[in-house]
């Protein structure tokens, strides 16, 4: 019988068809130049992800023609088969494989600390290869210069719910880092302050930390305060650090001296003006 004949070819095509739909199922159209990638240090937490969620829907808005991918600097968190979780060089690897020619890196760091210094290192080691990417990008960071750093104080108090009275407290906690560019948190502290004498700048790992808000708040004998992450997604940080019932949680200190603290648990990325605030950078990116 013929049909016999022609199965093996029919099998083949259909496993090559297969092949490529599940090649190009990532998002690939097959012939981008153009890529995005995306780079945030990751979470472990399912729900801080809408953090992330919101920033790609910006870009895949902004970008509608450039490929757009996702990598991640937390190596703890690296190898699990997701698209998200390739590291910087893996990502940056499989698009100069693909044929893409020129990247703009979107760096999801608060500041330019280790995790962005790493990365540009990275995009630089990727640029020029030979048959390789010809141009890797990286935007700056939500803080960075001057312009950035004051659009971001107006952009947080904004952000407070309106139900905060002026003399209630906001505090908003940033990770924190040993890295010199931790003084951004400082920074921060005089342009925010700036406009609003009752808002602080905290960190869990590094300075200002728990004793110095702790003091700022008691010299100002603020009732109540809002306490809300200074970090791009509402994590394991926010959950424990700030907001755990366990007796060093920053929520428990500050209930310890009498002080009523309302929490704000969200990611910086799912407010949507900062989230555009860090897309910008995209498209301050050169024309080609
Ligand atoms: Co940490």
């Amino acid at each position: 019988m013929r049909w016999i004949r022609v199965l093996p070819l029919v099998v083949a095509a259909m496993l090559m068809t297969g092949f490529v739909a599940s090649a190009h199922a990532d998002g690939a159209s097959g012939n981008a130049r153009e890529a995005v990638l995306i780079v945030a240090f990751g979470t472990s937490y399912e729900k801080a992800r809408a953090s992330y969620d919101a920033v790609e829907k910006l870009v895949r808005n902004a970008s509608p023609d450039r490929e757009i991918r996702w990598a991640w600097t937390a190596h703890s968190l690296l190898g699990e088969g997701n698209e998200r979780r390739l590291s910087p060089q893996e990502a940056l690897a499989r698009l100069a494989t693909e044929g893409v020619k020129n990247v703009d890196v979107l760096s999801l760091h608060v500041i330019p600390g280790q995790e962005y210094s790493n990365l540009v290192a990275t995009a630089r080691a990727f640029e020029g290869l030979p048959k390789g990417l010809e141009r890797v990008r990286v935007c700056p960071p939500l803080l960075w210069d001057t312009d950035s750093m004051r659009d971001v104080a107006a952009l947080l108090l904004k952000s407070v719910p309106e139900s905060r009275k002026a003399d209630e407290g906001v505090i908003f906690v940033g990770h924190g880092t040993h890295h010199p560019s931790g003084v951004y948190y400082g920074a921060l502290q005089y342009y925010v302050g700036a406009l609003d004498p009752n808002v602080f700048i905290g960190t869990v790992e590094g300075y200002p930390d728990i004793h110095a808000v702790r003091a700022a708040v008691k010299a100002k004998k603020l009732k109540k305060v809002w306490l809300i992450p200074l970090m791009t997604v509402a994590g394991d940080h926010a959950s424990n650090d700030l907001f755990g019932d366990e007796e060093d949680s920053w929520k428990r200190i500050l209930a310890s001296d009498g002080v009523k603290v309302e929490i704000v648990a969200r990611g910086l990325g799912e407010v949507p003006a900062l989230a555009e605030r860090w897309v910008r950078g995209l498209a301050e990116s050169p024309a080609h």
